[in-house]
């Protein structure tokens, strides 16, 4: 699929883009322009199905071993949470799901991230763990392996050396997949990180357990934290508030801002704006609002984040937004350099790197 959408642009500038200039006298001027002149396009037609097949694909290629596995899995993560380790688990039955999280199975997974078939269960979070990797096996990002927390980290660490945290917050954790990574940069740090989905939390506590690290897990609703006042020096997030109305994320940037204390850093890992890149990638990118069941993305993309973050009480100085290369794919030096602004980072897309922003407390 990757050379498969490398080749889609190549023919869009060889042969749409001309016949929109024939036709128009000037260049698009915006994705929704390029999506218009592309829906009858027959490269784009057989691409755009074969992408939507492929995520479809993705689920099935790891449903029948879940289902066949799921009893087995959920009994384990329950052995391993009830052993004696670090970090905990804290579950509220009577949490109502938002509607953005079950109006439908967002990217096509069956269940999407909430659905529970037994008590006890972590089936879909075994789903998404897997499917994920599938999903991202031909990418440098390797979504598993936690790159977006590991680059976020080190570029706290470059960018802000005398940042110390010590308490760090991740919402809409999911399996703490992008969570573990802050503390094998920061080993002082002590995470928490909280999601709706039971399922979800159930395989990251079992798994950060198994692996010795201090989280404590808590199924919450990101627009109403139960945490007191500035309990945190750290709150990040990654692939989150793109899923996510408007009004839901007005209501998290104002818990970011409350439950973190004076000084303390909020970073975001998401998909870059509208206005930070060119009218044929806000196309591509947007693929997934008319396709792959994420209703938010385009509207998210239009979200004037330095103001946002300043409606919800960060000083407007404070803000900061970037791509930051993803760590491992590019020297230490290079990153360094990256992180502190000496050096652009690489373009963004298949993972090469991350868009970023946040504010200062
Ligand atoms: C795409 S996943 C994010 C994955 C994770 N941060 C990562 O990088 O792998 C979005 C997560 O947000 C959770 N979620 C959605 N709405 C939420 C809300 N209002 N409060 C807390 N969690 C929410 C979903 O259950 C899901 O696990």
């Amino acid at each position: 699929m990757v050379d498969l959408a490398q080749q889609m642009r190549r023919h869009y500038h060889d042969s749409v883009e001309l016949q929109f200039r024939e036709k128009q006298g000037r260049m698009p001027h915006s994705g929704t322009e390029i999506r218009r002149a592309m829906l009858e396009d027959a490269y784009f037609k057989a691409w755009s199905a074969l992408r939507y097949s492929a995520q479809e694909q993705t689920w099935w290629s790891v449903q029948p071993q879940v289902e066949r596995n799921a009893a087995q899995i959920s009994a384990e993560a329950a052995a391993v949470a009830r052993r004696r380790g670090p970090g905990s688990l804290r579950l509220d039955p009577k949490l109502a799901m938002p509607r953005d999280v079950t109006a439908m199975d967002i990217h096509l997974m069956p269940g999407c991230f909430h659905t529970e078939y037994s008590p006890g269960d972590v089936s879909t979070a075994a789903m998404y763990w897997h499917g994920t990797a599938v999903f991202s096996a031909g990418l440098k990002m390797r979504h598993n392996g936690g790159g977006v927390a590991r680059s976020i980290a080190h570029f706290l660490k470059c960018s802000r050396p005398d940042f110390s945290p010590k308490h760090l917050l991740d919402i809409g954790c999911s399996a703490g997949n992008q969570l573990l990574p802050y503390l094998d940069v920061y080993p002082e740090l002590i995470g928490h990180g909280i999601d709706v989905s039971a399922p979800l939390l159930r395989y990251a506590h079992a798994r950060a357990r198994s692996l010795g690290y201090p989280v404590h897990y808590s199924q919450q609703d990101a627009r109403s934290l139960d945490y007191p006042d500035a309990s945190f020096d750290l709150v990040v997030s990654s692939f989150f508030l793109h899923e996510q109305s408007p009004s839901t994320n007005r209501k998290v940037l104002r818990e970011a801002y409350r439950v973190l204390r004076p000084g303390g850093i909020m970073v975001h890992m998401e998909l870059p704006p509208t206005n930070a890149v060119d009218p044929y990638y806000n196309f591509y990118l947007d693929w997934d609002a008319y396709y792959n069941n994420e209703p938010h993305y385009a509207s998210f993309r239009k979200f004037d984040l330095a103001t946002e973050c300043a409606k919800a009480g960060f000083a407007s100085d404070s803000f900061f937004a970037r791509r930051i290369p993803n760590w491992g794919t590019v020297s230490e030096s290079e990153f360094a350099e990256s992180a502190r602004g000496e050096r652009p980072a690489p373009e963004h897309g298949n993972g090469a790197s991350w868009y970023i922003f946040g504010a200062v407390r």
